[in-house]
């Protein structure tokens, strides 16, 4: 049979019973990307583009930074012209501080040889743990391979705070994929290496950032696999190639 509390006093003392201690202490507010920033590319400088992004909101970091090597237009020693897309206009320590403002969990940085000793060793100023890893092509542009090694391997720097998703286990840090015959852009980076990385370091739902966006490969891989992404391309033509490849794009679930 119900019976009703005998005073104001029984009643609090109910109450204080049922409420657990800690819901009574003020909630910190949970800090999220503004939906104007959420499945967007922006033509515009990613330094600036990423002041926009609050502090500790982005699961994942997906990039391609500019490796800084000169094209054969200017005397330099690639072997085929990637005109600007290469020009690193950047500071790696200020890329970095602002990489670890905003991460929340992982960052992958595919960059030239001569920048992974800086990379790692700014990533571990700023705590994270980091690893060296390597792209190996499985199908090596056969150049001057009778007089010297192909030129079949990339380097990735890959960097993680405390926490981070992983949905691997006991993994090497050689990733053997073929280079693809996209031609949207002269450093595109295939497709299922980047849903690789996507799907091992983040959840569905999840938002994925790459800076350099390019011909906008993580942004695929972000929403074939159900996540969101958000990116930055400075230069006006492959923006607007990533925009139209995105447009085209069937979203995962
Ligand atoms: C190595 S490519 C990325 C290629 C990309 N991963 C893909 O698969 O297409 C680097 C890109 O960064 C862009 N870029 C260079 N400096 C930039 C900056 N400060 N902010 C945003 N984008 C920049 C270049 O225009 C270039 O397209």
């Amino acid at each position: 049979m119900f019976s009703p509390p005998n005073s104001a006093h029984d009643n609090a003392a109910s109450d204080t019973k049922r409420i657990p201690k800690k819901s009574r202490k003020p909630q910190k507010p949970v800090v999220v990307v503004p939906e104007s920033l959420v499945n967007r590319i922006f033509n515009e400088d990613c330094i600036e583009g990423m002041a926009r992004v609050p502090s500790a909101t982005i699961p994942l970091i997906v990039t391609d930074i500019p490796y800084g090597v000169v094209s054969r237009a200017s005397g330099g020693i690639r072997v085929f012209d990637k005109k600007q897309a290469d020009v690193c206009n950047i500071s790696l320590p200020k890329l970095i501080a602002e990489f670890s403002r905003i991460s929340a969990g992982s960052v992958y940085i595919f960059c030239g040889t001569e920048q992974v000793s800086e990379l790692r060793a700014l990533l571990v100023h700023e705590g994270f743990t980091t690893r060296l890893c390597i792209w190996e092509k499985t199908n090596p542009t056969p150049v001057n391979g009778q007089h010297l090694w192909l030129s079949g391997v990339e380097c990735c720097v890959f960097g993680r705070k405390k926490g981070a998703t992983f949905n691997e286990h006991c993994k090497n840090t050689v990733w053997r994929f073929p280079n693809g015959r996209s031609k949207r852009h002269p450093t595109e980076k295939p497709l299922p290496l980047f849903e690789y990385l996507v799907n091992t370091s983040s959840a569905p739902g999840d938002i994925v950032l790459d800076p350099f966006m390019g011909s906008g490969t993580t942004a695929e891989a972000a929403l074939r696999l159900g996540r969101k992404y958000l990116g930055f391309e400075l230069d006006k033509g492959y923006y607007e190639i990533a925009v139209e490849r995105i447009k085209g794009t069937k979203h995962g679930s």
